[in-house]
């Protein structure tokens, strides 16, 4: 799950890269690294770090480097080391790659390199490429073909650029399983992981297909398909592009600054789909398949990490409004899984990025069962977005912070509009979801400006080990996603249960140093909870309880409390979510740690 980037032009080559890596870093941050080449000859820098550190570096150099690659890296196989950092080269350093995925058969490539003689630096699975394509150049004397040869041997996913001084006005690609771009300014192209790197350069892109290979030069772009043997057109498309707020602004980081992002983003993703004194719902993105949804009888929610959770929610939204038999599975879990599908079946996937890997490949399982294929995806233009038959755009704007926030509640908002959409009745629980979907903004406005009292809450329990979360109902997925946030933002061990399972073992784990964060707002269930707690306190175990304004009696029985304003149940999971993203965001920063880049973690996890 790393970013890649390259330019070709006229200009200063370094300058493009760097910008697009800065972009790309959400796909990790553990190195990066830069091939450039020119006239002048080759420069090659690589630093363990962030982008800064290697543009930091570059500023040493006076050259602008007209044809270069780069590359921002999340370890899979090999330490964080300047040696497996990217760009990987031969021997004779004349062919250099960038790679993000993994290369599955590269021991098998690398003991057939071994015994013709190569040697190797790194301890990755990237470094086979640039010396098989020597060793095919070799052979045929033409790097076109030695770069084709070798991505026809390659086994697992990828996404590569290589550039070479045998060619030096070429930059060879190659697709399979790992998203890339082509963008177009006149005689300059920029080559990306994905559009948002390069979008501020171009919105004139070319998306490139599985099995893809292309070479851009001076010439224009060429793209062949392996898979067709064919050459495919390298007809461009204009993206739509709307100018991001990118700044933090007052904030000191972007996680807090979703966090605050969010009353906006619900009234986008509500804005032209609600009507609330008619009752209805309109979503242009399913207009096209509506038919097809009046006949499913199973709908599978697939998604991974956070995404997951706000499935969790739509689950229970789009059974109790829609009554359709919904469940949610891991993607990567789903697309092992041998379970019967039948055509009256919809897959939604959910997923902000578009890109992971797992999502990605759990709807190409579903392909041959003809299945409809919807998406809830943030990322415009993204590949879910593109292979999913139709779909809901979430628009909660670039989400940069490695902990999902404000893109999990706009899944949420999105799946309650589904819901309704698929509600055959137009009865009162619908007009009640819409309305109260219309007051959330103001909801949310009242929790931010309550984070003063989360902060306090936060700070006094931000030593403890570990901490346990539990919730009923709609609020069970809230506890899942609660204690997913403090271990991902906070390294403090959380678990998630549903609080009627206290009894079948987590139980066993409370005592005085063991806290537990009790979702106990108003619902059908509040009693059962309450009981929870109390079993809780009798093992003696640090009560914080998410309640209800109002509602004295749930504060009374804790150790402390955070109020969320009243809601229906149903959208009660949007308001508890965002104080406990508050409470582990100030946990985190309590503790100092980085909140927007968290370790071993990447924005976007582009392999299995
Ligand atoms: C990573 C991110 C999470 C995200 C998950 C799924 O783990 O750090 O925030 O929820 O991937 O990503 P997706 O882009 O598919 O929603």
């Amino acid at each position: 799950m790393c970013g890649i980037v390259g330019y070709l032009g006229k200009k200063d080559g370094i300058k493009s890269v760097l910008l697009g890596l800065k972009e790309l870093e959400y796909r990790g941050y553990d190195s990066a690294g830069i091939a450039a080449i020119d006239i002048e000859g080759i420069l090659i820098d690589k630093k363990v770090g962030r982008v800064s550190k290697l543009e930091k570096s570059l500023k040493k150099s006076s050259n602008k480097y007209s044809l270069a690659i780069g590359h921002t890296r999340w370890a899979t196989h090999g330490k964080p080391t300047e040696a497996n950092a990217h760009p990987h080269f031969n021997t004779s350093k004349n062919i250099f790659v960038v790679h993000n995925g993994i290369i599955e058969n590269y021991q098998e490539i690398k003991d057939l390199l071994i015994k013709n003689g190569y040697k190797f630096e790194s301890e990755t699975d990237t470094e086979v490429v640039p010396h098989l394509i020597d060793y095919y150049y070799n052979k045929t004397n033409n790097l076109e073909k030695a770069f084709e040869l070798t991505i026809k041997d390659l086994q697992g996913a990828y996404a590569i650029e290589m550039i070479s001084t045998l060619s030096p006005r070429n930059i060879y690609i190659a697709r399979l399983g790992s998203p890339l771009v082509i963008g177009n300014k006149n005689k300059e192209y920029f080559i990306a992981s994905d559009p948002t790197a390069i979008i501020e350069q171009t919105n004139k892109v070319r998306f490139l297909e599985d099995y893809d290979i292309a070479i851009v030069s001076d010439k224009g772009l060429k793209v062949k398909n392996l898979r067709s043997n064919k050459d495919s057109k390298s007809n461009f498309e204009l993206l739509e592009y709307v100018s991001e707020e990118s700044s933090l602004g007052k904030f000191p980081n972007f996680m807090l600054k979703e966090i605050h992002d969010i009353p906006k983003t619900i009234e986008t993703a509500l804005k032209g789909r609600i009507n609330v004194s008619k009752g209805t719902v309109k979503l242009g993105g399913l207009d096209s398949v509506i038919k097809q949804l009046e006949h499913i009888d199973r709908i599978i929610i697939i998604a991974c990490g956070t995404s997951y959770y706000a499935g969790l929610v739509g689950e229970y939204l789009i059974e109790e409004i829609a009554g359709i038999p919904t469940e949610v599975q891991l993607a990567s879990e789903f697309k092992y899984r041998n379970e019967p599908i039948s055509r009256s079946t919809v897959v939604i996937a959910v997923s902000q990025s578009g890109e992971t890997a797992d999502t990605i490949a759990a709807l190409k399982k579903v392909e041959e069962y003809g299945v409809l294929r919807l998406g809830v995806v943030n990322s415009i233009g993204s590949s879910i977005a593109r292979m999913t038959d139709a779909g809901v755009y979430c628009h909660a704007g670039a989400e940069k912070a490695v902990a999902s926030t404000k893109a999990f509640v706009a899944q949420t908002t999105v799946l309650a509009l589904i819901a309704l959409r698929l509600s055959k009745s137009k009865g009162l629980l619908n007009k009640k979801v819409i309305k109260e979907l219309d007051k959330l903004p103001k909801l949310v406005e009242e929790i931010l400006d309550s984070s003063d009292k989360i902060k306090t809450v936060a700070n006094k329990y931000k030593n403890n080990k570990d901490f346990l979360y539990i919730g009923r109902g709609y609020n069970y997925p809230s506890a899942l996603e609660g204690a997913l946030k403090l271990k991902e933002i906070s390294y403090i061990h959380a678990e998630g249960y549903a609080a009627g399972e206290m009894k079948h073992g987590p139980l066993a784990l409370i005592d005085e140093s063991f806290p537990t964060m009790a979702i106990a707002t108003d619902s059908r269930l509040l009693d059962k909870v309450k009981s929870n707690i109390e079993e809780i306190k009798a093992r003696k175990g640090p009560i914080i309880t998410i309640s209800t304004k109002g509602n004295r009696n749930i504060s009374k029985l804790s150790d402390d409390n955070i109020f969320i304003p009243s809601t229906i149940e149903q959208l009660q999971p949007i308001l508890v979510c965002v104080s406990l993203h508050l409470f582990s965001y100030y946990v985190a920063e309590g503790l100092g740690r980085d909140v927007d880049k968290p370790r071993n973690l990447a924005k976007s996890v582009t392999v299995e």
